[in-house]
């Protein structure tokens, strides 16, 4: 296929799940998964045109969707785990209630997603690609627990990698530097706080959603055959 220019292939006929698809990351990766043949479901807390509603921080919620997905379309191969919030604050000022939002959708839904998923995919292969973040390798000041978990998506990936790899199932975490979304938007707004986000890259601006998502497309096709138990960094220079 290379020959003929089409050096990673495409998803026709497969099945991606994308979470947090509503916005930002999510949104830009259900239409470029889309853009290259998949049948994207979406899943994000309000339903949406091919969104399905659910909180991805509930181990009940997400066997079901995944359930759902392989009932109604016969199969899953793509995972995109990507739903991400964060509570800013020293670890002082962190009450329960925030540690385990925070870590309920950064990180333990990620976990339920690959053992709700992954026995669908025995047979036939399949991706795990995880929104991590550049404060999965680097601490973000007052983000103590977003960080933690971004740190875990990678352990994930590698665990998923060295468990799965010889049923041909890979994992990748995306290292996710600075990006244009509602996120950003809110703990980052325009002005100073803005610039120094910016300035910590080297291309002196933030990515947009679709320059991510490119990358979660690019782990999951399947040209990216020996891609695996990886963190990919997506950040502009900014850990460089
Ligand atoms: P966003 O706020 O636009 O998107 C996050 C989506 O996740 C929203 O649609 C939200 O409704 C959904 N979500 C939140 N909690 C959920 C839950 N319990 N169940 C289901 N869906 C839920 O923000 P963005 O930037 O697109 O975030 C996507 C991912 O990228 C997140 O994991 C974030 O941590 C990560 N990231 C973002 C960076 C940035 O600069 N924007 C940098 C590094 C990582």
């Amino acid at each position: 296929r290379a020959a003929d220019g089409d050096v990673f292939g495409r998803l026709d006929g497969r099945v991606v799940l994308v979470t947090g698809a509503a916005s930002g990351i999510g949104a830009a990766s259900m239409r470029l998964f889309r853009a290259v043949g998949a049948e994207v479901v979406g899943v994000d807390l309000t339903a949406g045109e091919g969104i399905v509603q659910a909180d991805v921080s509930d181990p009940a919620q997400v066997a079901e969707v995944v359930d759902g997905v392989v009932a109604r379309h016969g199969r899953l191969d793509v995972v995109h785990g990507n739903a991400g919030i964060n509570v800013p604050g020293r670890p002082h000022s962190i009450t329960d209630d925030d540690y385990r939002k925070v870590m309920g959708v950064c990180c333990d839904a990620n976990f339920y997603l690959v053992r709700s998923a992954v026995r669908h995919m025995r047979t036939d292969g399949g991706v795990f690609v995880f929104t991590s973040s550049m404060c999965g390798v680097a601490a973000t000041p007052r983000s103590p627990v977003y960080n933690m978990a971004k740190h875990a998506l990678i352990g994930l990936a590698q665990s998923v990698a060295v468990d799965y790899g010889a049923q041909g199932i890979r994992a990748v975490a995306l290292v996710t530097g600075p990006t244009h979304t509602g996120m950003v938007d809110e703990l980052w707004p325009p002005g100073p706080l803005r610039d120094s986000l910016i300035a910590t890259t080297s291309t002196g601006r933030l990515a947009t959603p679709e320059e991510q998502a490119r990358a979660a497309v690019f782990a999951a096709l399947p040209g990216s055959s020996f891609l695996t138990g990886c963190a990919l960094t997506v950040d502009g220079g900014a850990t460089a």
